[in-house]
């Protein structure tokens, strides 16, 4: 291993042993590697089309308004693509890292429930959760795990018709989880961004608070992003390949190629 990369290497593990309060923003890059399609491709915009719509149609606020069956087709036909996969080691450690910090947080802007299928206990979900529905009268959520569903799920509680329960574009995220998001970000002493292209807020917001909050920033992604400038480590690589080798304490140079050290 060159002396640069052993002295990043040697960085990095004093970093993870000596943290004490961690907090991880993840995006779609983390469950890439259990084969669900990320959304931008090469820092392009949103790729995905269904039924000949862009997503940032069919999952839209005004499309809700005027077709919810064709919303809740959209989100069922996510649904059925996830229903065999499974979390990978990136997933999964996370999910042991919850168990290692003194205060750990999981902040997650991905809807697939990979990560508590993978054992993380809490989780911010900021984007809501596929396979929870909310009710349009009552407001009060409920699992659907049936995949495909046969008919627009009623609401447990009342009886009314329910959407799923996630963010769709042009409207705010759930009441509080953000609030709860930053204020771990800014109380951390490190701060992972992993599989995020970074573009959306107020998410993408976060490594800049705790750039702000003085908290060292490590950015484990492929492709560098917008913003790699704040990240004091930008690892380029797969998170199932580079998030094991934190807990290994030692970092493979092909796949630890860091571009920044502040
Ligand atoms: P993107 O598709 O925008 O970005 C995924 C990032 O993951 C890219 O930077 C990839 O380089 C990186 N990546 C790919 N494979 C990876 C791997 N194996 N390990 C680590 N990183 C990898 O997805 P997000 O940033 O999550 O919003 O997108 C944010 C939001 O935009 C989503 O939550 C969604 C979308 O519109 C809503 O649904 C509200």
């Amino acid at each position: 291993m060159s002396p640069v990369l052993t002295q990043v290497s040697n960085s990095l593990r004093d970093l993870f042993e000596d943290a004490r309060r961690v907090a991880v923003l993840t995006g779609a890059g983390i469950s890439a590697e259990s084969g669900v399609p990320t959304f931008r491709v090469g820092g392009g915009s949103e790729i995905w089309m269904w039924r000949g719509r862009p997503v940032t149609e069919l999952s839209s606020r005004e499309l809700l308004a005027t077709d919810p069956k064709l919303v809740w087709e959209w989100f069922d036909h996510r649904r059925s693509m996830l229903a065999e996969i499974r979390p990978n080691s990136g997933h999964l450690m996370l999910a042991e890292w919850e168990r290692r910090f003194e205060e750990f947080t999981l902040i997650t802007q991905n809807i697939d429930d990979l990560h508590q299928a993978a054992g993380s206990l809490r989780v911010l979900e900021l984007h809501g959760n596929i396979w929870r529905a909310r009710c349009r009268r009552c407001g009060s959520t409920f699992e659907v795990r049936e995949s495909p569903i046969q008919e627009v799920p009623q609401c447990l509680a009342c009886g009314g018709p329910s959407r799923p329960d996630v963010v769709l574009f042009g409207e705010l995220l759930p009441e509080g989880v953000f609030e709860r998001a930053e204020k771990a970000v800014q109380n951390c002493d490190l701060f992972f961004v992993v599989g995020t292209s970074a573009v959306v807020y107020p998410a993408a917001s976060l490594p800049i608070a705790a750039k702000q909050a003085r908290a060292r920033v490590i950015e484990v992604n492929p492709e560098l992003t917008d913003i790699s400038v704040f990240a004091d480590f930008t690892l380029l690589g797969n998170a199932g390949q580079i998030l094991p080798q934190f807990t290994q304490g030692r970092f493979e140079g092909n796949s630890c190629d860091s571009q920044r050290i502040n």
